[in-house]
């Protein structure tokens, strides 16, 4: 847009009111997501980072040593017998881990007779022109799909029987199929070709790659984050006492799909009063009253892959001192994990630290028992293109790269008073890096941004 505006400038001059209305687009920021897509590609399709995609190919053939990858693209949904929410198709994690396409009815076959014998093959529908009216363009097998995807070879759907029975012939060694993705009708054709053989649930191996983000996922992952973190911030400037829930989400995921955001990650979470404790509340149907806190757990997908992010703020703006006794406990409660995260750690060490901390600073602000007793869940999970990540078991050492979430949370039922606060964090080579920060995390901050400064 921006280019398009300086070269009409320079075509009539500028000059006058027209260009004072261009100069006012030109400057205005950019939505955080913005990011052109290809011309060519399809529908909501992004340009796929082609050696990124490539990469994660080969280290999936390299750990398979030899054998095959079978991988369906999924359909689209149906609006018939669906409540679908946002759009008609969002491709499958497994087949966009490694094409990044978002590409409906589509195949990958993936099969690998040694370290130097790899080989990628793409299975797209033929193009269908009265069927493009209804959908906008899709990618067809040709030279284009070649181009955008970045694999060689891309044959119509029609010929994936036959090369699979080839494919069979030629390659020793287990079949692995995303079994969690395979409709009844791929199953059948899986049946037909490979009866008799090893066939193996895809999952486990390709999340085992899904762990530690590269480089191209980390940069989508950020992008989701300061969406989800501009949602938030609008949330809190927008709350006034009286305010139903469902209006604070509004803005909420105004501020997510202003900046680009392609849907919510998970339900927003809006819990006032009562609500704030119980741990998904997605209802988001009571008025707020003057006194009330809120929890917002909410985040934006961008690019296939969401953040998670939750902060608790007093409706009318200000903490009451009881309010900020519990909160300064799980925000010192998160900091104390954050500080304990570093490689080689694991998830059940910082639950740990997490506890142990809560219950030995609770002093009896929860009453007879530690405040530990009224956090009810894990400390966190890795995030990814699901909220809930692969799981990352918690005995596992953690390693740079992975992105996971710290979200301590204190909730007392008998007071209506729940707090969680809730932040995406980078594993680093040295200790851990704050994704979600720039959303205010301190009484402090939280107060200052809802009296209207920054
Ligand atoms: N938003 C879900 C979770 O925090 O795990
Ligand atoms: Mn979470
Ligand atoms: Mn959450």
């Amino acid at each position: 847009m921006r280019s398009v505006v300086a070269l009409l400038l320079l075509v009539t001059g500028g000059g006058g009111a027209a260009a004072a209305a261009a100069q006012a687009r030109t400057a205005a920021p950019a939505p955080l997501g913005a990011w052109t897509p290809t011309p060519e590609l399809p529908g909501m399709g992004r340009p796929v980072d082609t050696a990124a995609v490539a990469a994660r190919r080969r280290a999936l053939l390299q750990r398979i040593g030899r054998g095959i990858a079978l991988i369906p693209a999924s359909h689209e949904r149906d609006l018939e017998k669906e409540y679908i929410q946002d759009n008609d198709f969002r491709q499958n994690n497994t087949f966009f881990y490694f094409t990044e396409l978002e590409t409906q009815d589509a195949w990958l076959l993936l099969t690998a007779r040694g370290p130097d014998s790899l080989e990628t093959v793409l299975f797209l529908p033929p193009r269908n022109p009265g069927q493009e009216r209804w959908t906008g363009l899709r990618l067809g097998p040709d030279s284009v799909a070649t181009r955008l995807s970045g694999i060689a070879t891309v044959l119509p759907v029609d010929s994936l029987e036959r090369r699979l029975f080839a494919a069979r012939f030629r390659v020793r060694g287990p079949v692995y199929v995303p079994l969690d993705v395979t409709t009844r009708d791929e199953r059948r054709v899986i049946d037909l070709v490979f009866s008799g053989q090893d066939v193996r649930n895809l999952r486990q191996l390709a999340d085992s790659l899904r762990e530690v983000k590269d480089a191209d996922e980390l940069a989508r992952l950020r992008r989701a984050v300061d969406i989800s973190v501009a949602g938030h911030v609008a949330a809190m400037q927008a709350a006034r006492p009286g305010m139903y829930e469902y209006e604070i989400e509004a803005v909420l995921e105004a501020g997510f799909r202003r900046n680009g955001a392609d849907r919510v990650g998970y339900p927003s979470i809006v819990g006032s009063g009562p609500n704030s404790t119980t741990l998904h509340y997605d209802v988001n149907r009571r008025q707020t009253r003057d006194g009330d806190l809120v929890l917002v757990d909410a985040a934006a997908e961008w690019g296939q892959y969401t953040a998670d992010v939750t902060r608790t703020w007093p409706v009318n703006g200000k903490f009451t001192p009881r309010q900020k006794a519990v909160y300064d406990l799980v925000l010192a409660t998160q900091q104390v994990a954050f500080d304990s995260v570093r490689p080689g750690t694991t998830m059940r060490d910082l639950n740990r630290v997490a506890q142990t901390y809560m219950r030995e600073h609770s002093a009896k602000l929860c009453g007879d028992q530690t405040c530990d007793a009224y956090f009810i869940h894990g400390l966190g999970h890795p995030i990814g293109m699901d909220v809930h990540d692969v799981t990352v078991p918690g005995r596992q050492k953690l390693e740079p790269g992975m992105v996971i979430t710290l979200e301590p949370g204190i909730y007392l039922v008998e007071e209506g008073l729940g707090v969680r606060i809730e932040d995406d964090v980078l594993v680093t080579p040295t200790g851990a890096e704050w994704l979600s920060a720039k959303a205010p995390r301190t009484t402090a901050d939280i107060e200052r941004l809802m009296r209207g400064g920054r």
